[in-house]
C-alpha cells in the first residue's frame, strides 16, 4: 500500500472552477512519525470555500497560498494506525490537517501552533465524516457564530444566507432549537424546499428569483433580530438595510466576492448599526478550540434526539474532492460536502 496525495500542479485563475486539472495524482511511500508524532489514516475530509484561495497563489488575500507541487491543505478525520505520542493511541479518532491524502503525519503539540486544529474525538460516531459536518467544523462555525456572537432569544427572527450549505443549514436548526423564527435564502427551488423540508426553516427565499428586499421586509416586519451572513456583498447590504432594533449581523463569510480579484465597495447601509443601534461582529471558529470538547457534547446531544438532521452530501474517493469543493461555488447539492475515501 503506498500513500496517494492531490498535489498542486498549477494555480487556479479568476473564475475557473475547481477541477481534477489543477492537481498531479502522486504516490509515495508511507511515511514513519517520529518522536511525538503519529501517523493518521485519512478516512474523510471536509470542504471550505477557504480552501479555493489555497489554489490563487499570490491573488490570496485571507489565506497563505499552496506552492506548486504541495499537497492540497485541508481538514479530515481519520483513525491513527501507529504512535510515538503518549496521549495519542493506535485506534483513536482524530478530526486534523490531514490535507488530501489517504496517510499523514501528525505532530501531538500544539502548544506553539498560533492555530490549533488536531482535536481528540472521544465519543466517535458512524460515519466518521460526521465529525468533519454535523459533529464537526461546519457545526462548530455555526454554533459559536450563533450562540456566541449572535446570541439568540426565542422568538427572534433569523436571516441564514447560504442556508442550503454546511454552516447555514446547521445555524437554521440551532436557531430552531433556540425557538427563533428562520427565514433561510437560498440559490433555486430545489434547495429553497430542502431547507424547509429537512431543515426546518419556516420561510425560504430564492435570491435567484425573488426579491431580497421585499421579502426580508415581508418575513420580518419588525426588523431581522440576527443575521447569519456566510455570503456578504448585497446580501449583507440588503440585510443591513432591514436590520431591527439592537439587531446582530454575524460575519462568518463573504463566499459572493471573496475570491474576485478586485473587492466590491462596502455596504451603504452601515448607518443603520448607529440608528438601529445594531452590532456587526465577523468571528474565527478556531478562536474557540479549547470550547470544541463541550460543543460537540450538546451537538451529540441534538443528534441523538432528533432535533439535528445531518445534512452530509457525500462524494467518493480522494479524486472527486475537487469536484466536491466545486460544487461550493456553483451551487450544486444542498448540504455539508465531505468526501470519503474509506
Ligand atoms: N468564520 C469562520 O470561522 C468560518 C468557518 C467556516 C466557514 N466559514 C465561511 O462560511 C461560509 C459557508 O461555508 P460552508 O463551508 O458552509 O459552505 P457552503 O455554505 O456549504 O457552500 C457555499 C454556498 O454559498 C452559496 N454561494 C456560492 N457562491 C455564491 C454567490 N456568489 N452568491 C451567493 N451565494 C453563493 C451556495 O449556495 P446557493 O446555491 O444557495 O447560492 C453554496 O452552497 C463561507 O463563506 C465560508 O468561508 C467561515
Amino acid at each position: 500500500m503506498l500513500n496517494k496525495q492531490l498535489r498542486l500542479a498549477r494555480h487556479i485563475r479568476e473564475h475557473e472552477a475547481v477541477s481534477l486539472d489543477l492537481f498531479e495524482i502522486t504516490e509515495e511511500e508511507i511515511p514513519t512519525p517520529g518522536d511525538g508524532q503519529f501517523l493518521v489514516k485519512t478516512e474523510a475530509l471536509g470542504t471550505s470555500p477557504a480552501q479555493r484561495a489555497y489554489l490563487m497563489g499570490s491573488d490570496s488575500r485571507f489565506h497563505p497560498p499552496l506552492d506548486i507541487g504541495e499537497i492540497m491543505r485541508g481538514r479530515g478525520v481519520g483513525r491513527i494506525i501507529s504512535s510515538r505520542h503518549p496521549d495519542f493511541k493506535e485506534g483513536d479518532v482524530v478530526a486534523c490537517s490531514t490535507g488530501w491524502q489517504y496517510y499523514s503525519i501528525q505532530d501531538g503539540d500544539q502548544s506553539r501552533s498560533l492555530v490549533k486544529t488536531l482535536q481528540k474525538i472521544h465519543h466517535p460516531q458512524e460515519p466518521l465524516y460526521l465529525h468533519l459536518g454535523t459533529l464537526g467544523a461546519s457545526a462548530f462555525a455555526a454554533y459559536f457564530g450563533f450562540l456566541d456572537i449572535g446570541r439568540p432569544v426565542a422568538g427572534d427572527r433569523v436571516v441564514v444566507s447560504a442556508c442550503a450549505g454546511g454552516v447555514g443549514s446547521l445555524v437554521a436548526q440551532i436557531a430552531r432549537i433556540k425557538g427563533c423564527r428562520v427565514v433561510g435564502i437560498a440559490g433555486s427551488p430545489e434547495k429553497c424546499a430542502w431547507i424547509k423540508d429537512v431543515v426546518g426553516v419556516d420561510e425560504v427565499i430564492n435570491y435567484r428569483t425573488d426579491n431580497l428586499d421585499e421579502k426580508l421586509a415581508e418575513f420580518c416586519p419588525d426588523g431581522i433580530d440576527i443575521y447569519f451572513d456566510n455570503v456578504g456583498g448585497d446580501f449583507l447590504d440588503t440585510a443591513l438595510k432591514n436590520i431591527a432594533l439592537r439587531g446582530r449581523a454575524v460575519i462568518c463569510g463573504l463566499i459572493s466576492t471573496e475570491y474576485e480579484n478586485t473587492p466590491p465597495p462596502g455596504p451603504q447601509h452601515y448607518y443603520n448599526l448607529i440608528y438601529r443601534r445594531a452590532r456587526m461582529e465577523g468571528f474565527f471558529v478556531w478562536d474557540y478550540f479549547e470550547q470544541f470538547e463541550a460543543a460537540e457534547a450538546e451537538l451529540m446531544t441534538w443528534y441523538k434526539n432528533g432535533d439535528l438532521t445531518p445534512t452530509e452530501k457525500v462524494y467518493h474517493g480522494l479524486e472527486a474532492a475537487p469536484e466536491a469543493l466545486q460544487s461550493l461555488f456553483a451551487g450544486i447539492a444542498s448540504g455539508i460536502k465531505v468526501i470519503d475515501v474509506s
